[in-house]
Formats: C-alpha cells, sequence, structure tokens
C-alpha cells in the first residue's frame, strides 16, 4: 500500500473519489482498520469509547499518547491523525504547539482540533510550525456542556451561516480538511461544495467528500446508544461474548484443552517425574 498523504487527500478532492475515516485506539483495531480505510484517527472518542468515561473531557495528552503510540507503532499505510483533547490546545500556542509536535513525534502525520473562527490563530500557529491541522466543525463533543447534550447543530439560518463562516476561516487558516459533525445534511453540502479543502462527515449526509465512523460503532461493540447516523455492519458484542462464552463453557466441563493443545515430556521424563 502507497502511504495517504495530504496532497493525495487533495488530489482526491478534485477527482471526486470518497475518503474513509475511521478511529483506532491499539495495535488491534489499528490492523484491522488499516487495509481497509484511508485515514485513522486516534480520537478523543477513545475516552468513551474504551475509558470508560461518560463524555471526552476528562481525556488527557497523556492517555492520547499512550494511545497513539500503540496505533504508531503497526506503521500504517493510512493518514494518521492525531486528537487534540480538551484544554490540550486552549491554554497558549506555545502548550498547543507542543502537544502537537509530541503527537508528531509519537508518529501522526496529522492533528485534529475542535472549534471555528476562534480556533484561526492557535491553527495558523500550527501549521507555521508544519503540523497539519485537521479541523473539526458542528457537534463537537468537547463543547457538551455549552451545548446542553449532544444535538444537531446549525439547524437555524444564523448558526447555520455561522459554520460556513467557520468552515472557510479554518481553510483560510491552512486547515488540509474538516470532519463535519451533526450538522444537516444540505449545510455539509454546501461547505463542501463552497470549499477547496475536503470535508468529511459524521451524521452530515451523503455529500461530503468522505465519511467517519467510530470503528466500535460500525463493528457493534458499543454497548451505548447509537445515534440514526451509524451503520453497525456486524453485532460484534454479542457475536463475541457467545464466542467467548463458547470457550469459557468448554473449561468448566473439561473439553478445553485436549491433547492436542497440551504439551508433553520427552520419552521417558515423565515416569522420572512421576515419582
Ligand atoms: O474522537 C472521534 O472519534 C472523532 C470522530 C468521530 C470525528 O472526533
Ligand atoms: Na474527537
Amino acid at each position: 500500500f502507497a502511504r495517504v498523504t495530504i496532497p493525495v487527500l487533495q488530489r482526491w478532492k478534485g477527482e471526486g473519489r470518497r475518503v474513509v475515516m475511521t478511529t483506532a485506539y491499539d495495535a488491534v483495531t489499528a490492523r484491522i482498520a488499516d487495509p481497509v480505510v484511508d485515514i485513522i484517527l486516534v480520537g478523543d472518542s477513545v475516552g468513551n469509547v474504551c475509558l470508560g468515561f461518560d463524555n471526552t473531557l476528562p481525556v488527557s495528552m497523556a492517555m492520547m499518547n499512550h494511545h497513539l503510540e500503540a496505533v504508531a507503532r503497526t506503521k500504517p499505510h493510512a493518514l494518521l491523525v492525531a486528537d487534540m483533547p480538551f484544554l490540550s490546545f486552549h491554554l497558549s500556542p506555545e502548550e498547543t504547539i507542543r502537544n502537537a509536535g509530541g503527537f508528531l513525534q509519537r508518529g501522526a502525520d496529522a492533528v485534529k482540533l475542535e472549534g471555528g473562527a476562534k480556533r484561526v490563530e492557535i491553527v495558523r500557529a500550527l501549521v507555521d510550525c508544519e503540523i497539519p491541522v485537521m479541523g473539526h466543525l458542528g457537534l463537537t463533543p468537547q463543547s457538551v456542556n455549552v451545548m446542553g447534550g449532544f444535538k444537531v447543530q446549525g439547524r437555524n439560518a444564523d448558526n447555520a451561516l455561522r459554520l460556513l463562516d467557520d468552515a472557510h476561516c479554518l481553510q483560510e487558516a491552512g486547515c488540509f480538511a474538516l470532519v463535519l459533525e451533526g450538522i444537516p445534511a444540505e449545510l455539509a453540502a454546501r461547505a463542501t461544495k463552497s470549499l477547496t479543502i475536503p470535508t468529511i462527515g459524521i451524521g452530515a449526509g451523503p455529500n461530503c467528500s468522505g465519511q467517519v465512523l467510530v470503528f466500535h460503532d460500525v463493528l457493534g461493540l458499543t454497548e451505548s446508544h447509537r445515534p440514526k447516523f451509524v451503520r453497525t455492519y456486524v453485532e460484534g458484542f454479542p457475536l463475541l461474548q457467545e464466542a467467548l462464552s463458547r470457550w469459557a463453557a468448554d473449561v468448566r466441563n473439561g473439553a478445553f484443552p485436549t491433547p492436542q493443545e497440551s504439551y508433553r515430556l520427552p520419552e521417558g521424563l515423565s515416569d522420572a517425574i512421576a515419582n
């Protein structure tokens, strides 16, 4: 596989080739995803998906680095994007550059951060340091307290126009792509058409340059409520649990392990240890 790079993604936008992105949080999920997708995101969704938090706000740089390092060790062909967690890009340009640069030193190809026009300055600062930035607009989960829950955004004229303005500000600031999350399909289509950079939708309708879904949602590994924009291709949770149960039953009834699944002493030695 030739590596997916930012110029390649830009070319695909011109060709109308759709981009596929999913999340990975460790070496196993990365190895499953990499031959299939174009972009792997080590998302701060690791907080709710893997670490048991209710939202992404408690996710720290230390947690992100730990998961990014595991994914990066698999050397994916996909573009590897690391998500800037809450408070990692808010305090100062210096701290933001250190955090984002640390992601690149750990093997990320780019970083992603949430927010619109108010992030322009920090996006420029990162791009000035040769750190590629993916923007993220709409239902931005780190804004859960401001939004009053996980609610579709851009549904009135003011918010819709602000989102389009935010998208153009981020493009102007140097973002190479934008995630559009939880917005009306018409608004995502409008943004995609008017921008030169690719858009990657999640709950943003079909007319984006590509789509992203959380790995565990596609594979049915999440037990909690799934929003309507998720399509699950296998109910992985009950499937894997059923397989594990069969092994547990075999242990309990003595059917596992068999002699074929066991090691033997060399000829003669079994007598020696019998005494
Ligand atoms: O953290 C995440 O998984 C994300 C994607 C859903 C875009 O930000
Ligand atoms: Na995220």
